[in-house]
This record gives C-alpha cells, structure tokens and sequence, in this order.
C-alpha cells in the first residue's frame, strides 16, 4: 500500500478501506495526463523561481522515463498505488531520489486530479467530435445521391406525404450539425486551466498559473480555486451532449431497423454490419443498430450519475467527486464505438429504391396535395379536405390508390376535377412543389445540400 499521507497517521489503513478508497484501478487511465501536467508543473515552478533549472531537468527526465517505461511495458500499473498520482510521484522519488520530492510543491492532488480530467476529457471530446464529422459526411453524401429518391414520410409512423430519401437524411444532418457545435461550445467554455488552486485556497507559492495554462494549451487560468478543485460542469455538460448524440443515433437505428424489416425492406443492411440467428437460418438481423439503440441507456446512466453525485456536495473538494470517472470513461467508449459503427452501417447499407418510391406512392401520400388541387379551382379548404376524404373511402373500398381513379370517378365526387389531377398528384409534383428552404423538393434540398458543403468546408480546415 504506497500512500502520499501517512505522516499524522498512527495505524495501517484497514485494506477494506484501502481497497474502497483507491481509485488506481481506473485513473490509470490518464497517466500521459498526469505526467504532462506535471512536467507542465515543474517548468513553471522553475521559471517562478521556485525549484532550480537542474532540479526541473532531473524531475522532467525522471516523469519522461516513467512515461516511456510504462508505454514500452516495462513498468507495470499496480494497485500497490493508492492513485495515479501517487505511482507517478512514487516511481519518480525512486527513479531520481529526494529531488522527486519537490514535484508536488504548490499542488495538491485536488487541482491535480481536476486538471488530468479534464485533460482527458478535453482530448476524447475532440475524437468524439471528429467521428461525429465522419458521419456528417457519410450523411451528406447519401443527401447528394438521394435528391430523387422517393419515400414516404410518416407522422405517427403512418404515411403522411411524400418526401426524398435526401431529406429525410437531410433531417439527420442538422442534428449532428447541431451534435458538432455543442461539442464546439463546450470546449471552449471547458478550456481553462485549474491547476495552481492548490486544495482549494490556492497556494503561498508565486505560481505563475498564466505559465501553467498557456504550457497545457489553455485559454488561461479558471479565476477561483475553491470553484477551480470542485467543479465537473464540463463532464456533466459533455455527457449531456453525448447523450444526445445517443438519442440522435438511436432514433436513426430506430428508423433502419423498421426500414431493414421484412415488411419495409427499404434498405438492406450489408452483410457485415447484420448477424445471423443460431437456429432461424433464413434471418439475417440488424444488431448493430439495436446495440446502439440499447447503449443509449448507459451513456443517458453516467450523466444521470454524475448530476446526482454533485447536487449535494458542498464546496470544494469531497471525495464522493472520484466517481465522476468510471461511468465517464464508459460513456467515452460507448459514443466513439457506436459513433464508429453506425457511420460503417450507414455507407455500406444498400437502398431498395423501387420499394421506397411504390411504397410512397401507395397510403395516399398525395391526398393534401388533391385537396390543395381543388382549393387552387377555388374551392375552400375544408370543403376540398372532404372532397378528398370521400375518394380516400372510395379508393379504400375498391382497394386502389387516388391515381388509379378514372377522370368519371373523380367527376363523380366533385366536378371540379380535370385531366391535370393527375400529374398534380403525381410523386414528382408532390414532391417538386414543396421548394421553401428546408422541404423536400429539389431546388430547397440543393440549397441545404451547398450550405452543408460549406459547412463541412470549414470545419475540416
Ligand atoms: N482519486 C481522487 C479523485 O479521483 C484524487 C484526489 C484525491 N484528493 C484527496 N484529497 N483525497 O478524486
């Protein structure tokens, strides 16, 4: 049991307690963080004056051999540590005697352990990002290729009007546009440096914390310690957006799941993203999209978990903070995995054109469009919206869709209708039509679809 505090102590920690209380297990996790922000530490303690240049040159030679051993396997983790930081500070006094002692002058494993946090979050924050912009562009893609593939757009997962496959993506797109730039915000308002709020009162030591920060690439200092050693806003915001991401992700499993299904068969989900059923040989089943569908849950738990670990802890730091880590460190895994995956499914799945454009031909998808037919001949709305609900019975009852319907049929419900209904019921009518910035038709989708690129532009320079 190797501890940093054993002085006022006059027995050995009961091992259950030593066992419930160390956090090694896990923080291992951010030793290149631990070892960074102490070599970010003992340059600034020499450039203030603190600790000589040679004593700074031995303690960062001394933390670089401990990074390079432990990443070559030649130094193992152990649980012989209470804590990252205590192995770090521990091998260091072994490696380079008593002037290891000097590494943990005006710090203390509070500001400590918030900033490897927050170092470490602050790096997978950006991979989540990237692979959130990896999938916006698969997305955009399948937007462009799609301008004139034909769907049913559903409300109540009922048919309601017809869309394009381009659009309906295009909806998934502003979603992680959205999942994009929260990430953004986040880091930026994340990007301050705690180190140097020592405990919670800050240190005697002339720490110059501008140094600090600017070293660890930083905006500055965060402005008060006690705020500095207890605050895990970023982590609680950072879930929150990944939780997000989670929903977005799996409303869209959602989607290809109902699409991959015998009944749909919108699209076909490639042979490596499905898996096959021990005893049923004929299926071929999309468990992909319903792991993500089913991790959502754990990554909605870390947030959950951590809002109620802080609510009632009072300033600065307690140690109930410690467990703001394992289920963080889950909820990272979980998002980039199924980030990973899905975006793997989505460009290798195989669309059944033919199937979406006849399924949204049937279910009367153009009936709003027949009704706005009559209003355009000068009939009022909710007059036309009878009108065309009594073809709907009509056609229920003889079991074929609006455009099956003779001009005579038509004329026997309203005289109002002539030869053009047809082609202003058509697919392509109902669907060119709607051209206001943000529907379905071509000209509106174009827009959206250069205001992406741009978009994408950007971000990737
Ligand atoms: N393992 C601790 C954590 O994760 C590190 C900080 C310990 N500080 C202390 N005063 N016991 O929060």
């Amino acid at each position: 049991m190797a501890q940093l505090w054993g002085g006022r102590f006059t027995k050995e920690t009961d091992k259950l307690v030593y066992n419930f209380n160390a956090s090694i297990s896990f923080d291992q996790k951010f030793y290149k963080q631990d070892i960074r922000g102490s070599i970010a530490h003992v340059t600034m303690l020499a450039a203030s004056g603190i600790l000589t240049d040679e004593e700074r040159d031995q303690i960062i030679d001394g933390l670089n051999g401990i990074l390079s051993d432990v990443e070559s396997g030649a130094l193992e983790i152990t649980d012989t540590y209470e804590d990252i930081h205590s192995f770090v500070e521990a091998n260091l006094i072994d490696r380079i005697g008593d002037v290891g002692k000097k590494l943990h002058t005006g710090r203390s494993r509070n500001d400590q352990v918030a900033l490897d946090m927050k170092l470490y979050t602050r790096d997978e924050l950006l991979e989540v990002r990237t692979l959130v912009v990896n999938l916006i562009k698969v997305l955009h893609q399948l937007m462009k290729d799609n301008v004139d593939t034909y769907m049913p757009g559903f409300t109540h997962l009922q048919k309601a009007q017809p869309v394009t496959f381009a659009h309906h993506v295009g909806a998934y797109v502003e979603m992680f546009k959205r999942d994009y730039s929260r990430l953004s915000d986040i880091y930026d308002r994340m990007n301050y440096c705690p180190l140097g709020a020592g405990a919670l009162a800050g240190t005697t030591y002339p720490l110059d914390r501008n140094l600090t920060a600017s070293l660890l690439d930083f905006n500055g200092p965060t402005l008060n310690s006690m705020d500095s050693v207890s605050d895990r806003d970023y982590v609680i915001e950072m879930l929150s957006a990944f939780s997000t991401i989670m929903m977005h992700l799996s409303r869209f499993s959602e989607e290809i799941i109902i699409w991959n299904s015998n009944e749909y068969q919108f699209i076909e989900l490639d042979d490596a993203y499905s898996t096959g059923s021990s005893i049923m040989p004929q299926k071929k089943n999309p468990d992909i999209a319903e792991l993500v569908r089913g991790k959502t849950g754990r990554v909605y738990a870390a947030l959950t978990s951590i809002l109620t670990t802080m609510k009632g802890i009072p300033l600065a730091y307690n140690k109930d903070m410690q467990e703001d880590k394992e289920l963080t460190f889950d909820a990272i895994d979980t998002v980039k995995g199924c980030l990973a995956l899905f975006t793997g499914m989505i460009s290798t799945m195989k669309l059944n054109k033919p199937v979406m454009e006849k399924s949204a031909m049937n279910g009367f998808t153009n009936a709003t469009d027949a009704a706005d037919y009559l209003v355009n001949h000068g009939v009022p709305f909710r007059d036309a919206h009878g009108i065309v609900g009594q073809l709907v019975l009509y056609c229920l009852d003889k079991n074929i869709s609006l455009l099956d319907m003779s001009l005579e049929e038509y004329k026997a419900i309203s005289p109002v209708f002539e030869e053009d209904i047809y082609q202003a019921i058509s697919l392509e009518e109902c669907v060119s039509k709607r051209n206001t910035i943000g529907a379905p038709g071509k000209e509106a989708i174009m827009e959206v679809i250069s205001i992406n690129e741009k978009f994408i532009n950007l971000i990737e320079e």
